[in-house]
């Protein structure tokens, strides 16, 4: 809920105008649903010292085609800090382990910090590329990473 909140995050990423408990609890109660041919795979990194959510890599699984977009964000006292880093290394396994060849990551072209993370990882650029945004791809890989 407070990731909804976040000013950074709500401005690349797609949140629900009302971020409340009741939103985030229907939101969990219907993730599977949410894609026609696929589902929701979330890998949640947390701060084991607070039990703070530190920060989150999302699977929008397509199956028909064998993919899965990838949405990611850190909270605020995490940036700069390689939480970022840490959990997107852990895409191959994470797509691996959803039965998915390939993870595509849509970002914004001036969502500098998001483009340099994709980019210092080593991710290609997809072949095609949506209008306004940049695509980057990673191969799923090692599952026992
Ligand atoms: C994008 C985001 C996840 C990066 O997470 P982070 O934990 O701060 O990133 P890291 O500390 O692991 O940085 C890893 C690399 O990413 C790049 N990077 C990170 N922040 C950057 C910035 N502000 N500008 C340019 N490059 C940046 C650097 O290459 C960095 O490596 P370096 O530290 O050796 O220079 C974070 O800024 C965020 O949550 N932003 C808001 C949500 C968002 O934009 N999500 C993506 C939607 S597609």
């Amino acid at each position: 809920m407070s990731a909804w909140q976040d000013t950074e995050v709500a401005r690349w990423n797609p949140v629900p105008p009302d971020p409340s408990l009741e939103r985030a609890t229907s939101w969990i109660a219907g993730v599977a649903d949410q894609t026609p041919d696929g589902a929701s795979l979330d890998l949640v990194l947390c701060d084991m010292e607070t039990d703070q959510v530190v920060g989150e890599l999302g699977l929008q699984i397509a199956r028909r085609h064998n993919a899965a977009e990838i949405g990611f964000w850190v909270a605020e006292a995490w940036r700069g800090r390689g939480a970022g880093r840490a959990l997107l290394e852990r895409s191959p396994a994470v797509l691996a382990a959803a039965h998915v060849a390939r993870g595509i990551a849509v970002v914004h072209p001036r969502n500098l910090a998001a483009v340099g993370l994709v980019r210092s990882l080593g991710w290609e650029p997809a072949p095609r590329q949506p209008a306004d945004r940049l695509a980057y791809v990673i191969w799923a890989g090692d599952s026992s990473a």
